[in-house]
């Protein structure tokens, strides 16, 4: 490799009782997938924040092909030639997938925007990234996962020569990110270079020639991803090595907490299971399989067709999630701008809104007890805030996944779904989080799983069903539980 591109000197950024960012260098060349790594809040998107020119840097300095450039707004960004896919998403809902795309750079026309050209150049990158959606379609009708394919469309058109992806597999499926990893390959051939964030080790080894790991808003090194393993990563990131992530699974498995019969809604079939207390349930399957809206279903957000619920043994009637709550029901969803945090509220109303009945006595809210609830789980999950006072929209997208973790976590239900608990969140947190999941079921609670991770189905589960399309085709018991049968489940035709 030559010269760099781009060369990102000392930049530092701090925000109100946070250094960000402190005197990071980091160097970016022609044709390379640099990925950046470090826990949550460790200053990964304020870095890229900075050269799309959503912040302005308080120190430092930024060399594009040795000349200093002065990024002072996302516009300049553009015309120096990056393009962000950025963690948290930005389109707009009612215009088409086109129009977002091409936001503020319609192609015109004797005077008036030229919609066929918008549409076909649109579906053009559509068909490129394998997507089965029409550029005219409105976006408020994607799920979620085709939303962030349309911001990674958007990057793309573009033609920028600096790329910057923040998480982009935190919202997509498996055969999504291959299609992207196949166009990141080809522009790397072409000469455009990449930054690329992820939570996810695996990902950086098969995407990134190198990796530069930030800690607590410094640059703790920058290595080749052929010199290193995940284990060296880790402790750069974590500052010591991680014992053994998962527990032993010898919890005592008690009586039956929830049982559902023959459920049925728009998208699954005739599924019944168990969950018993102390036990934690796996449920795994290819994305598509109908795992989370089986779960919406049982805790009232999507509407059931047919099928009965049972919490003790007794039918309960559960058609809203306030229903479910009074049952005793917690759900901890996968996103978190829809169901998860409100964004301009403070950490402190974010973790006990739901447990507000339980803090509150005659109307008034108890705020001693209330801030102690809420400092112990900033401390267990280590929440990376200035306080609890700060309002989540100033978090990072970890440390606000883990307010939502924290809030159901204080609810204390007996039944608990966790669909995708662990999106986004650091490797040493993840392990928390497992223990703290552990722990729940040693105290009787009974938890569903649904994680596209399978080394988390299977170091924590009890039992594991395995959804292809919309049914239950397969129990596995624990010592049945392996990558490779639930792989083999997930896949071939059932009889
Ligand atoms: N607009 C803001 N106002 C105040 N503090 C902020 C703001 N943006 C980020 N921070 C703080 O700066 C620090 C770094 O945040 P950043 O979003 O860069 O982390 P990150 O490495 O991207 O983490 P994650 O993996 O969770 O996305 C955090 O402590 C965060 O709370
Ligand atoms: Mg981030």
């Amino acid at each position: 490799m030559n010269k760099p591109m781009l060369q990102v000197n000392n930049i530092t950024k701090q925000f109100p009782g946070v250094k960000a960012l402190d005197r990071v260098s980091i160097d970016l060349y022609e044709g390379e997938v640099l990925c950046i790594a470090g826990e949550n809040g460790a200053g990964k998107s304020t870095l890229i924040k900075i050269l799309s020119g959503v912040f302005m840097l308080d120190e430092g300095e930024i060399i594009l092909n040795d000349e200093k450039v002065n990024i002072k707004n996302p516009l300049t960004a553009i015309e120096l030639g990056f393009s962000v896919v950025y963690q948290e998403h930005r389109l707009i809902n009612n215009l088409t997938v086109a129009e977002n795309i091409y936001f503020g750079r319609f192609p015109m026309k004797r005077g008036f925007v030229d919609y066929r050209k918008l549409n076909d150049d649109a579906q053009q990158i559509l068909n490129r990234l394998g997507m089965n959606i029409r550029a005219s379609e409105l976006v408020s009708s994607l799920g979620s996962s085709q939303s962030q394919m349309v911001e990674i469309a958007k990057a793309l058109s573009v033609g920028a020569k600096i790329m910057i992806l923040d998480e982009p597999s935190a919202a997509i499926t498996d055969s999504e990110l291959e299609k992207l990893f196949e166009i990141i390959k080809d522009l790397k051939s072409e000469g455009q270079s990449f930054i690329y964030i992820s939570h996810r080790l695996k990902e950086l080894f098969e995407i990134g020639d190198r990796v530069a790991v930030l800690k607590d808003g410094k640059l703790v090194g920058v290595e080749k991803v052929s010199d290193i393993d995940t284990k060296k990563i880790i402790s750069m990131m974590v500052g010591r090595d991680l014992g053994e992530v998962y527990r032993p699974k010898d919890r005592e498995i008690k009586e039956e907490v929830l049982r559902v019969e023959n459920l049925t809604n728009d998208i699954v079939h005739d599924c019944s299971f168990t969950v018993r207390a102390g036990e934690i349930v796996g449920f795994s399957g290819l994305v598509g399989s109908g795992r989370s809206e089986l779960a919406e279903s049982v805790f009232g957000y999507r509407k059931r067709r047919a099928g009965d619920i049972f919490v003790d043994g007794r039918k309960v009637r559960i058609r809203t999630p306030k229903d479910a709550i009074a049952n005793g029901m917690g759900f901890i969803t996968e996103d978190r701008k829809t169901t998860g945090v409100i964004l301009n509220k403070s950490v402190a109303v974010n973790t006990t809104f739901a447990i507000l009945d339980k803090l509150s006595r005659a109307g008034f809210v108890n705020t001693r007890e209330e801030k102690v609830l809420v400092d112990n789980y900033i401390k267990k999950l280590k929440i990376k805030t200035p306080s609890d006072k700060q309002e989540a929209q100033f978090l990072s997208g970890g440390n606000q996944q883990k307010v939502i973790l924290a809030k159901w976590l204080l609810t204390e239900s007996k039944f608990l779904i966790c669909d995708e608990p662990t999106k986004g969140i650091d490797v040493g947190t993840k392990q928390e989080f497992y223990n703290i999941l552990d722990d729940l079921a040693r105290q009787g609670i009974a938890i569903m799983l649904i994680s596209s991770e399978l080394p988390e189905i299977v170091g924590l589960s009890n039992r594991v069903y395995v959804m292809q399309e919309g049914r239950i085709v397969k129990e596995l018991m624990e010592d049945e539980i392996s990558e490779e049968t639930i792989t083999t489940y997930s896949m071939h035709e059932m009889e």
